[in-house]
């Protein structure tokens, strides 16, 4: 089924929501410094399938039409930011939270306390507050490229229960995904180290002049 037939009039302003959000991360403070490694590497977004969502409000027992998916479902809209470092998901998500353009009404903590499988990520779901949009809800998830590198290949596996080895490979991804979140630490331990020296050298140098 097409988008526009399934969400009806609905869809264009998703389309719009999606849009608004995207135009906001771009204003995301500290992108411009081009000497520094971006806080924010990408954006990725999508609405969600008409297929996708349908499928979710049957696993929930809810009716299938739009109207009861825009009420339910909350990632409709979904907008996913790869960060470099594990402090700038964080910086990120707190930046959202003060945004006056929607209200966050659940943030979900899965690098501080990681799903099972491993998977590592901050998820903000959002409503918007004005306009067309008012009301919607969207899912904005952050999380480090390398942990984002994961959860790609990780998300396969769902579609492949049937492979030989599953318990093998689903153990493999978890201790990936356990290494992963040790590199990122340490990724961002070297980051931290560069920028105490660098503040300590203007430190230097501002002192030398007179
Ligand atoms: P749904 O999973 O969407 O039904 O909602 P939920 O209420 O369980 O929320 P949750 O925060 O678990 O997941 C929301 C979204 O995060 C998913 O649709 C995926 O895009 C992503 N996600 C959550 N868990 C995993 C995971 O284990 N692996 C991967 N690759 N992605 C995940
Ligand atoms: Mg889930």
């Amino acid at each position: 089924m097409k988008y526009e037939e399934y969400y009806g009039d609905a869809y264009f302003i998703l389309k719009q929501t999606e849009r608004e959000l995207l135009e906001l991360v771009k204003n995301y403070p500290g992108q411009e410094e081009l000497e520094d490694v971006q806080p924010i590497i990408y954006c990725k977004s999508r609405i969600k399938s008409p297929d996708s969502i349908t499928a979710k409000l049957r696993k929930q027992g809810f009716p299938e039409d739009s109207q009861t998916a825009l009420e339910r479902v909350h990632d409709a809209v979904g907008i996913r930011i790869i960060c470099s470092f594990v402090d700038d998901v964080y910086e990120v998500a707190e930046w959202l939270c003060g945004r006056k353009e929607f209200e966050v009404i659940e943030k979900k903590d899965y690098i501080a306390w990681p799903k099972p499988n491993g998977y590592r990520s901050l998820h903000l779901i959002l409503c918007m507050k004005d306009g067309p949009g008012k009301g919607i809800q969207a899912e904005i998830q952050i999380r480090t490229i390398a942990i984002d590198f994961w959860a790609a290949l990780e998300h396969q596996m769902k579609y492949k229960r049937q492979v030989d080895h599953e318990k093998m490979m689903r153990e493999e991804l978890k201790r990936c995904a356990d290494e992963i979140a040790s590199v990122d630490m340490s990724m961002q331990t070297i980051r931290d180290f560069i920028r105490e020296g660098e503040a300590e050298n203007t430190g230097r140098v501002q002192g030398e002049t007179p």
